[in-house]
């Protein structure tokens, strides 16, 4: 710097003059224009007074004062209030005494400048300029947030000028176009919390001007999370259902869902169609983001069914004789559980009985097939019939009968096979040997058999059989 070769005679002189400066008052008689501050910090939209005086050797009288955004070499320079981009926005509150204060208005971005008073005398040679200027500075506002903000941070928004403002002002602040109490330059939101989260602007009180909107997104892991299913109510077997899973979190989360500990589906909702028994059972879904994750309560899903494997036992198992006691006994299983069993004997439409079993003394009009029909609220089925026939006796004399038969047949066939066989070997004995061979013998005894087979004897007995 200069200042660093100067005399301390020159360094008295300087800060003498600074001195006066600082006063406002510069030596009478003195060419000088003291702008009172050097530099002004304002608002997009705003108003700005330079305030300024002027000292000049006192037989001079002023003719012309005004403001200009250059200085100037020669000639009378610009006069600011005629140039077209500050028409009508300039205001002269001085005199042409020793007063210099101008009055911006509206000011634009544009008007970021310097500016010097100039004033001339009426005597030859009575110009000046003040060269030092005034520096202004235009500044719109902005709202600075941090960028990633968690619930529970201690966050402070600050709404931003691009130059320390000459005059503090009153600083408002918005959310959602709500003004909130802030009205310095900061906001605090110390801790923040999921409903801070919003579009934040600041406006400063009495002018026309607001930052843009700017959004604060407050992060936070899964918290409220809620089960619901669809329909809701009684579950029937082959009906559709759907889980569907909702939270709260941000970022927004990703839901699973679980049966028991097995995953079931990775979505927010889990429908599953033609539900069935074997769906019944405990849900949870998990909502998760970055931050966390959270289970929902467990849902318990009770699908309802219609009986099922309706089977009839019979007791005793064994031998039934005339006079003895038989008990039937229906068993089904359904959701809710049977509400009534009835009984039916054979072909009969109308029931003999109710209840899950079903007792009687056996006796020569028992015989026949038995069925019980279990019932519930969402259905019925039909067992399948069970013979009661007297058992044991009548069976064996059956086998046997059977088994008689089948030997004579047998016996018979044998009889007759050894006689054709016979018959040809001495009729074909003097041709072919090997035509003994002949295949069709077999086929014979086949058909024989398949003739058997076809009896209705045979038929008769082997319904029998099935039957037991
Ligand atoms: C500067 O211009 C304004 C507006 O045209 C005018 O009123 C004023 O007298 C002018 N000043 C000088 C010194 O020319
Ligand atoms: C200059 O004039 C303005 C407006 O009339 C006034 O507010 C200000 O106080 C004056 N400045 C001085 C130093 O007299
Ligand atoms: C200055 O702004 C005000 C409103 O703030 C407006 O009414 C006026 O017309 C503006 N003047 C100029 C010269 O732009």
């Amino acid at each position: 710097m200069v200042t660093m070769m100067v005399s301390p005679g020159m360094i008295l002189c300087a800060s003498l003059v600074i001195q006066f400066m600082v006063l406002g008052v510069v030596a009478e008689g003195e060419w000088a224009v003291n702008y009172i501050s050097k530099s002004v910090c304002a608002l997009k939209g705003s108003e700005v007074t330079m305030s300024c005086t002027y000292t000049y050797p006192s037989d001079h009288s002023v003719q012309k004062a005004f403001w200009m955004n250059k200085l100037v070499t020669g000639g009378e320079g610009p006069n600011l209030s005629n140039d077209p981009e500050y028409r009508g926005r300039v205001q002269y509150l001085g005199d042409k005494q020793h007063n210099c204060t101008v009055l911006l208005r509206n000011l634009t971005e544009k008007d970021q400048s310097k500016y010097y008073f100039r004033f001339i005398t009426d005597q030859p040679g009575g110009s000046w300029q003040g060269t030092g200027g005034v520096d202004l500075s235009v500044t719109d506002l902005q709202v600075e947030v941090p960028e990633r903000v968690m619930e529970g941070d201690k966050v402070t928004l600050t709404c931003k000028t691009t130059c320390s403002l000459t005059v503090t002002p009153t600083f408002t602040w918005y959310r959602n176009e709500h003004p909130l109490s802030s009205s310095t330059d900061q906001l605090h939101l110390q801790p923040v919390s999921r409903e801070d989260a919003g579009r934040y602007h600041c406006a400063v009180l009495g002018q026309d001007l607001r930052s843009p909107e700017v959004t604060l997104n407050v992060r936070f892991s899964p918290k409220s999370i809620s089960v619901s299913i669809h329909p809701s109510g009684e579950i029937v077997e082959g009906g559709s259902v759907t889980l569907t899973c909702s939270s709260d979190a941000n970022p927004p989360v990703e839901y699973h869902w679980f049966k028991g500990t097995s995953l079931a589906a990775k979505r927010e909702t889990y429908t599953m169609k033609k539900i069935s028994s074997v769906d019944s059972g405990e849900y949870k879904c998990r909502s998760s983001n970055e931050h966390g994750y959270k289970y929902s309560e467990a849902l318990n899903l009770n699908v309802l069914y219609p009986p099922k494997n309706t089977l009839v036992s019979i007791s005793p198992s064994g031998k039934i004789v005339e006079g003895s006691s038989v008990t039937l006994t229906c068993s089904s299983d359904a959701n809710p559980p049977v509400e009534s069993y009835m009984w039916f004997k054979d072909a009969g439409a109308s029931t003999i009985g109710s209840g899950y079993s079903y007792s009687f003394t056996f006796d020569s009009k028992s015989s026949g097939l038995y069925y019980c029909l279990a019932q519930s609220k969402h259905g019925s089925q039909k067992s399948a019939g069970i013979p009661v026939n007297v058992k044991g006796d009548y069976i064996m004399i059956l086998y046997v009968a059977f088994g008689l038969s089948l030997c004579a047949v047998a016996a018979l066939l044998v009889i007759v096979c050894l006689m054709s066989r016979k018959k040809r070997k001495t009729r074909k004995a003097d041709k072919h040997d090997y035509q003994n061979f002949d295949p069709n013998a077999k086929d014979d005894t086949y058909t024989a058999l398949d003739r058997m087979s076809r009896s209705p004897d045979y038929d008769t007995l082997a319904t029998v059989r099935n039957q037991k």
